[in-house]
């Protein structure tokens, strides 16, 4: 029986948060332990350059989310969990897709689109003002990725359903021009029953609006984190809707069905925010102890990060490397002998 391919990449930028936990890593972690699954989880650090030129940073978050995701349980010998930048055949068929790959797809992707519109506005005159090729060449490095491990499903937020797109288009072209079918069409999973969560100032949680809560952070801090979460003014006693509220919405991505149905129970009898937070920051820390003790060791264990990635990348390059032989083969660069 062939497993399913399902595939994701990491940009390393950030310190995970309970955001990337409840929309991605817990996900990705369940999805791994489908034995119908073969699934490929890497760091993407080449990515990360793009919009990161701070070494001590782009280290830093390497080795933040690969003891984050191993913490939380991800299980190496299933899935095969790796650095991009570990797997030099990634970058090789880069610039094969690049080369098949319209400069017309990339003038429309999304993130290049908005830089250019952002210079516009600013009135710069040239459009493509710190633009780099790595940016505007992203959407090919991404489908590099996807296409090396013939990835059949690639879970992602819907800001990256184009990329996806992209990466068929791509696919396609390719096979149709050396007429064979070297690279599998991947789909595109976005999952709606997957919670967003907001953060301290009620927008949805992101590092670029710089309202994460860590997942990791020390207890105090978690609780005075906590206690930042923005509410409204109702007082005490006043019965408060949890279908707008931050720290319902939170409590509810970690607590049971019934847990939250309680909780929503209590708002309607009109629970005060300061026990609302005591009682988020409770559950949160009771549920993040042991992950968090997990995480704390690994941290202070990098070579056993360094060496369960080095066993990833060398199981996904068992792979890549007889795929990159045959491709070079198809476009005219096999050995001669
Ligand atoms: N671009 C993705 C993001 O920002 C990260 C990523 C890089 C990725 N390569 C990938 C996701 C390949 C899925 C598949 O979220």
């Amino acid at each position: 029986m062939t497993k399913t391919r399902v595939l994701t990449g990491i940009t390393t930028t950030g310190t995970p948060h309970l955001g990337n936990y409840v929309g991605a890593i817990r996900p990705a972690i369940a999805a791994s332990q489908d034995p119908n699954v073969q699934s490929y989880y890497f760091l993407a650090d080449f990515h990360a350059l793009i919009k990161c030129q701070d070494p001590k940073r782009v280290q830093e978050s390497r080795r933040e989310i690969a003891a984050t995701w191993l913490a939380l349980g991800l299980d190496t010998d299933n899935a095969i969990f790796y650095r991009q930048s570990d797997i030099p055949e990634i970058p090789e068929l880069t610039w094969m897709l690049s080369c098949v790959c319209a400069k017309g797809l990339m003038n429309r992707a999304h993130a290049y689109k908005a830089a250019v519109a952002e210079n516009e506005e600013a009135g710069n005159q040239d459009p493509d003002k710190g633009i780099t090729m790595g940016l505007f060449g992203y959407p090919v490095l991404m489908a590099a990725d996807i296409l090396m491990f013939n990835a059949n499903k690639v879970p992602v937020g819907r800001d990256q359903i184009q990329h996806i797109e992209m990466a068929r288009d791509m696919a396609g072209r390719f096979n149709h021009l050396f007429k064979d079918n070297f690279f599998t069409l991947p789909e595109a999973v976005v999952d709606d029953k997957v919670a967003v969560l907001n953060g301290l100032d009620g927008r949805k949680m992101s590092k670029s609006y710089n309202n994460t809560i860590p997942l990791f952070v020390a207890e105090k801090k978690l609780l005075k984190l906590v206690r930042k979460i923005k509410t409204n003014s109702l007082e005490p006693g006043e019965p408060k809707d949890p279908d707008t509220c931050t720290l319902f919405q939170i409590y509810s991505a970690f607590a049971s069905a019934e847990e939250a149905e309680a909780m929503r129970q209590e708002y309607a009898n009109g629970i005060g925010w300061g026990d609302a937070k005591n009682r988020l920051f409770e559950y949160l820390n009771e549920q993040l102890r042991e992950p968090r003790e997990r995480y704390q060791a690994l941290m202070e264990d990098p070579g056993h990060i360094e060496s369960v990635l080095m066993k990833g990348a060398e199981r996904a390059r068992a792979e890549a490397a007889p795929t990159m032989d045959r491709l070079r083969q198809a476009v005219g660069l096999g050995r001669f002998v």
